[in-house]
């Protein structure tokens, strides 16, 4: 099969494109490289990769010949307001729509990436996809109107649309603004790291591969419409996440402590009955597994310079 894969020099994108090119399918690997996090990181992970750069709230995606859609391409972060807000919303929204569009009219399916944020502090947990998405960030926000946007384009134009929200994926190629990625950094370069307020707020922490092997059963099997959390296994606090790496490394970390951050949730925790009955899909990287694999793929990359 061919498959796009928008967002394909970024974290999970160029995983994913990687575990559909070693089953054996094509890719179509699409990516703006934007400049939110440094480029020569995005370059690194599309090595493997022939990779076209297209603007996707500019640029005509190209579907012939094409069998669905993995739409990872976003603006991402969490702590996302002030003026920055416009740049979510171009990345985001005017993206999406156009590559929901184009979808429709090839009439090709469309998994597309959503959040964990678009719960915002959600009403219960674990929280299942129905859910009122109620999200408290800027960035939450724009991921439900893409969510909408989907569901406008499936009722009037038929799109084949999936929705997989998200929950704070890790593990090597972490992008370099998340939790984990300046924790290890910090520790492999003897450097303090700066935890948000009180470090008892929690995330269901979800280690890539897994969620790449979620994403790619979700294209293949899930039926037209879902919508399903992606997350889970290892929900933890940031005080057992920084003590959970501290064991793996065997180092101490250098905690500074700074005010909370507006837009942050206190906890996520998925609700993944209806993904493991559907798919048949969990997520079963205990986090010091993940946590592991993070620390010496950081590690090996600070000794090669
Ligand atoms: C992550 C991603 O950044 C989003 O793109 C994604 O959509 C989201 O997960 C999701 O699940 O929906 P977040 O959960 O904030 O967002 O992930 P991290 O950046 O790893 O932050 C985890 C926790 O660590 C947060 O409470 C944050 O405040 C804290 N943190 C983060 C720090 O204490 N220090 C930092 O330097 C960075």
């Amino acid at each position: 099969m061919k498959f796009v894969v928008t967002g394909a020099a970024g974290f999970i994108g160029s995983l994913l494109a990687e575990a559909l090119l070693a089953q054996g399918h094509d890719v179509s690997a699409v990516d703006c490289f934007t400049d939110y996090y440094d480029a020569t990181l995005k370059e690194e992970n599309a090595r493997g990769l022939d990779l076209q750069r297209i603007d996707l709230a500019d640029d005509e995606l190209d579907l012939r010949g094409i069998d669905g859609v993995f739409h990872l391409a976003a603006q991402p972060g969490v702590r996302s307001f002030g003026d920055v807000f416009d740049v979510y919303v171009r990345r985001n929204l005017v993206a999406s729509r156009r590559v929901f569009e184009a979808a429709a009219r090839a009439g090709v399916r469309v998994v597309f990436a959503s959040s964990s944020s678009v719960y915002g502090d959600a009403e219960s947990y674990p929280t299942s996809e129905d859910a009122v998405p109620r999200p408290i960030s800027p960035y939450g926000i724009t991921k439900h109107g893409c969510e909408e946007l989907a569901h406008a384009y499936a009722q009037a134009f038929g799109l084949d649309v999936v929705v997989l929200r998200y929950f704070t994926f890790y593990g090597p190629r972490q992008r370099p603004d998340m939790a984990f990625a300046r924790m290890v950094n910090a520790l492999a370069n003897e450097q303090p790291f700066e935890l948000y307020g009180d470090g008892l707020q929690s995330r269901a922490f979800t280690y890539v591969a897994d969620g790449v092997d979620a994403t790619i059963t979700a294209m293949s099997r899930a039926p037209a419409g879902a919508v399903y959390n992606v997350g889970g296994g290892a929900e933890a606090t940031m005080r057992e996440a920084i003590e959970t790496l501290e064991r793996v490394a065997g180092r101490n970390l250098e905690v500074m402590a700074r005010p909370a951050a507006k837009g942050d949730v206190r906890r996520t925790a998925p609700d993944t009955e209806r993904i493991e009955r559907d798919l048949g899909w969990r997520a079963t990287t205990p986090l010091a597994d993940g946590l592991a694999a993070q620390w010496h793929w950081a590690v090996s990359r600070v000794a090669a310079g």
